[in-house]
């Protein structure tokens, strides 16, 4: 049972991949063992598209940056009338890593963002014990604001009161792994009897 702590321990957020791709019964173990997750009502309503697509992932990737980023700042304009020609100049969200995860969950189930999350994490961990690097990407806003975008959605059969909800990259990284994070930020917690 002691492994997981170092999985736990050993992960980080990748930002630079190698072109190599992951082999398939890896990436199939790496899904497969994430549906343990555990998820609000144990209903298991997100869908899950596992996409090696370079062109869509990077697509929906720059999406995402310059939604979010006119979302945060409105001085950059009105995020719902993005259109693909903005898109040109802006980094791809997912750094170029060659699967991207993307998790849908509905529009109006309270608990889908947090299953999301639980899901994408435990992809990134699943993923670490197989050596595989990963990062999790937001979502703060339906960014999926195009035709494009809901042509992708349509063509990977997500329902339309579904929602992308969080991502996970995978990939090799290109300079190895990095040293863990300091973790000295936190509060010291309170324990109480
Ligand atoms: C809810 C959540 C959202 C995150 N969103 C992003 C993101 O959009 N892009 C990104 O590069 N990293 C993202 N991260 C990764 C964090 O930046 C990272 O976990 C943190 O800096 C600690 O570094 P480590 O994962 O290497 O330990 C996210 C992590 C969490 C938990």
């Amino acid at each position: 049972m002691s492994d997981i702590i170092q999985v736990f321990a050993d992960r980080r957020s990748i930002r630079s991949y190698s072109e190599a791709p992951i082999p398939d019964d890896i990436l199939e173990r790496i899904i497969r063992e994430s549906y343990y997750s555990p998820n609000a009502g144990n209903k298991q309503l997100l869908r899950m598209v596992v996409s090696r697509n370079k062109e869509t992932n990077s697509y929906l990737g720059k999406l995402r940056n310059c939604v979010t980023g006119k979302f945060w700042y409105p001085e950059r304009g009105d995020w719902k009338t993005t259109t693909d020609e903005e898109l040109e100049s802006v980094p791809n969200a997912f750094y170029e890593a060659p699967v991207v995860v993307h998790l849908y969950g509905p529009k109006d189930f309270e608990f889908a963002e947090a299953d999301a999350y639980i899901m994408a994490n435990n992809v990134c961990l699943i993923a670490r014990n197989y050596d595989v690097g990963s990062v999790i990407q937001s979502v703060a806003v339906d960014y999926y604001v195009t035709e494009r975008s809901q042509q992708i959605k349509a063509d990977w059969q997500i329902p339309e009161d579904y929602v992308i909800r969080a991502h996970a990259s995978l990939g090799y990284p290109k300079d190895g792994f990095p040293e863990a994070v300091k973790h000295d930020l936190y509060a010291d917690p309170l324990f109480v009897d």
